[in-house]
């Protein structure tokens, strides 16, 4: 009798404390799936500045979709130049509950695993900045990318330079009828470092600037191996650089330096054009370091990933998103680029 009665009562307790587990893990979980969206971003290296701005306005964007029934929350991994690192950093993105995902991949030819795992666990991925390849695009119908048309970036800091060349001649400073420039690039095998390379060059020649290739240094998009690497050639050309065409502003704004450390007098300095309007280099283009920059439109790009992960998550609006912001196949989305000069500077410094 005694020990049934023990038995009878370790039941119920059992029982209580089931119920009280699943009410609680119910509680738990009901926001998580519905009002709740949870961003992982996993990005290439934490030591780029573009990045780094793109990514607060990005947290900026994502706390307006913060409601009293809406949760908002964003977890931020920096992969430091690995994708070994990156993929297992996805992976805790994962377990943590994040319910889509913003990637910025180390590697873009790379990211097998990546959408493998987020397939598993049907989590959507956002791809930004550093552009898959299509095929990896078409592994699954929940890729997305968000980015920007390299092309154009290189037309327009092609027309900058070429407007700067007509009007100011004495740019050709040895008065040879001929530009003599150096090209920064960015990371070999990055789309934006290839493309925005050639059609810069190719935008200056069908202008009808004549054109001598002096140089070129990869400083991989970092202002300190611009540095570096504007020194070797400054040793080896002295003077007779009189363009330096940079693949983004931090490189730009690193062959700078190397001009200042080594003393060069302002009249002695070649014409410098950067991509991006990071906060940096829209400050140089004001006070007439840079001659122009092209603004890669990370306002533009927060706000598409933003509205994107909320739609992807809350299941609401998301045909008419793709729509509205003319998402090519349903899957890529191309913020565009636009011309900085000093006389326009101001009007991005606010943004
Ligand atoms: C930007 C660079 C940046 C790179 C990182 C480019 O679009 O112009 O500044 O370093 O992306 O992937
Ligand atoms: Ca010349």
């Amino acid at each position: 009798m005694r020990e049934k009665g023990l038995i009878g009562a370790g039941m119920v307790f059992c029982m209580i404390s089931c119920m009280a587990l699943f009410l609680c893990s119910c509680g738990k979980q009901q926001p998580d799936s519905a009002g709740k969206v949870h961003i992982g971003v996993a990005y290439y290296d934490q030591s780029d500045t573009f990045l780094n701005q793109l990514l607060d306005c990005l947290r900026e964007r994502i706390r307006e979709f913060e409601t009293e029934e809406f949760e908002t929350m964003i977890t931020v991994r920096d992969a430091a130049g690995s994708q070994r690192t990156q993929d297992d950093q996805v992976k805790e993105l994962i377990d943590a509950g994040c319910n889509v995902l913003c990637v910025n991949l180390v590697d873009r030819a790379n990211p097998s695993e990546i959408i493998d795992l987020a397939r598993e666990y049907d989590v959507p991925i956002i791809f930004f900045n550093r552009e898959p390849v299509a095929e990896d695009m078409m592994q699954w119908d929940k890729l997305y990318y968000i980015g920007a048309d390299a092309e154009q970036s290189g037309i327009l800091q092609g027309e900058l330079a070429a407007d700067r060349m007509k009007e100011a001649a004495q740019t050709d400073r040895n008065k040879d009828g001929k530009i003599q420039y150096v090209v920064l690039e960015g990371e070999p095998g990055h789309q934006d470092t290839i493309i925005r390379t050639e059609s810069v060059v190719e935008t200056l020649k069908n202008s009808g600037i004549e054109l001598e290739k002096l140089s070129y240094g990869i400083a991989n998009w970092n202002r300190a191996q611009a540095q570096n690497r504007m020194m070797q050639m400054i040793g080896q050309y002295r003077n007779q650089i009189e363009l330096v065409l940079a693949n983004n502003d931090d490189m730009a704004l690193g062959a700078l330096d190397a001009y200042e450390k080594l003393n060069y007098t302002e009249s002695a300095l070649p014409v410098f054009f950067g991509i991006d309007g990071t906060d940096e280099g829209l400050e140089a283009v004001k006070d007439g370091r840079l001659s122009g920059t092209v603004y890669n439109d990370k306002e533009g790009q927060a706000e598409a990933m933003a509205r994107l992960a909320v739609a992807l998550v809350s299941g609401e609006g998301l045909e008419e998103l793709l729509k509205e912001m003319e998402f090519e196949d349903g899957k890529y989305c191309y913020l565009s680029y636009e011309k900085v000069t000093k006389d326009r500077v101001e009007e991005f410094l606010e943004k």
